[in-house]
């Protein structure tokens, strides 16, 4: 069964949240505006709605996170669910328990949704074939295959700059081969009919045959980036490295970091992106990450409204359909 086939249910609607291959545009657009009738939530004096009140999530993240996990902890407690969280370290698979066991021990406590951040690919979809049948997943990032919720606020975070999709010149910047975002957001962007999508990076980052997803590839920045309405930098993943497919950080900045002098050959109301974590002075100059063209502290914001968005969904707490309630 593919993840696609696992994460809807018979009528097409969101049971689990794992990939964004195969999602629909209506789909998408539902989310986005789902997650718009969210995003007030946080400005509010009580920063509560009552969608989830009773339920128990579990954040399960066997990688290091800052943004992704204290967004899905903060999304569930807004929607007055009960939040665990357990992590490698903290959790029996570092005794030498399975996921699979550990799964059914937190079953076992009455558990309603699963948030999953793991090193292999896959690890989400393993794991929603094997929950029961009233239980629910979500991928928080598995492997290099897939980061769905990230590509979702990405979109979300576009979409509040530059709502014609149809219209923009996309660039993804950096280490594509090992990056789960870029792979979601190329799948993301052909969803929502966007033309011209660029991934750009030195040919050991570019993994061979990305053509066939709808890209063009770039191996130099300024042509990668020229006119370009929205620029995704990407971290270099170097815990993904198996050999050295780099020089070094400071000739790869010398080569593809985003500096304001480069920033120019984009157009004049570029939105600079990156999901985090960024490093300064390698993949961007702190003057564009600091600069008035970045949007990235948006992103981390819109994380919260797009993942209440996604686990009310997956609970059956909306309504179906384009309105938000
Ligand atoms: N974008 C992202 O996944 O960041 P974290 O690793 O901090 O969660």
């Amino acid at each position: 069964m593919t993840a696609q086939d696992t994460q809807l249910d018979q009528y097409g609607r969101l049971k689990h949240f794992l990939t964004i291959e195969g999602l629909s545009r209506d789909l998408l657009l539902e989310i986005l505006d789902h997650a718009e009738s969210f995003a007030g939530v946080g400005e509010r004096a009580v920063k509560k709605v009552p969608l989830l009140r009773g339920k128990t999530i579990v954040n399960l993240f066997f990688e290091p996170s800052t943004r992704t996990r204290t967004t899905f902890e903060l999304a569930a407690k807004r929607l007055s669910a009960d939040v665990l969280n357990l992590n490698s370290t903290t959790s029996s698979t570092s005794k030498g328990e399975s996921l699979q066991d550990m799964l059914h021990t937190l079953q076992a406590m009455y558990c309603d949704m699963f948030i999953i951040r793991h090193g292999n690919s896959g690890a989400a979809h393993f794991i929603a074939s094997r929950v029961s049948p009233d239980v629910r997943v979500i991928n928080a990032g598995d492997g290099r295959h897939s980061h769905p919720t990230q590509a979702v606020l990405d979109m979300f975070t576009i979409r509040r700059h530059k709502p014609d999709f149809p219209r923009l010149r996309v660039a993804i910047v950096g280490d594509v081969a090992h990056s789960r975002v870029a792979r979601s957001e190329i799948h993301a962007l052909r969803a929502l009919g966007v033309p011209d999508i660029r991934v750009v990076g030195p040919k050991t980052l570019i993994p061979a045959g990305i053509e066939s997803m709808g890209v063009t590839v770039y191996n130099e920045l300024e042509s990668g980036i020229r006119d370009a309405d929205v620029i995704v930098m990407l971290r270099l993943q170097r815990e993904r490295m198996r050999s050295a497919l780099l020089p070094g950080a400071k000739e790869y900045f010398n080569c593809f970091g985003l500096t304001n002098a480069r920033l120019r050959v984009a157009r004049e109301d570029v939105i600079v992106m990156h999901p985090g974590p960024i490093n300064r002075g390698v993949e961007i100059d702190s003057e564009v990450a600091d600069g008035a063209r970045s949007v990235i502290l948006q992103q981390v914001s819109h994380g919260i409204s797009v993942r209440m968005a996604i686990m009310a969904m997956i609970m059956g707490s909306l309504a179906p359909g384009r309105e938000a309630g």
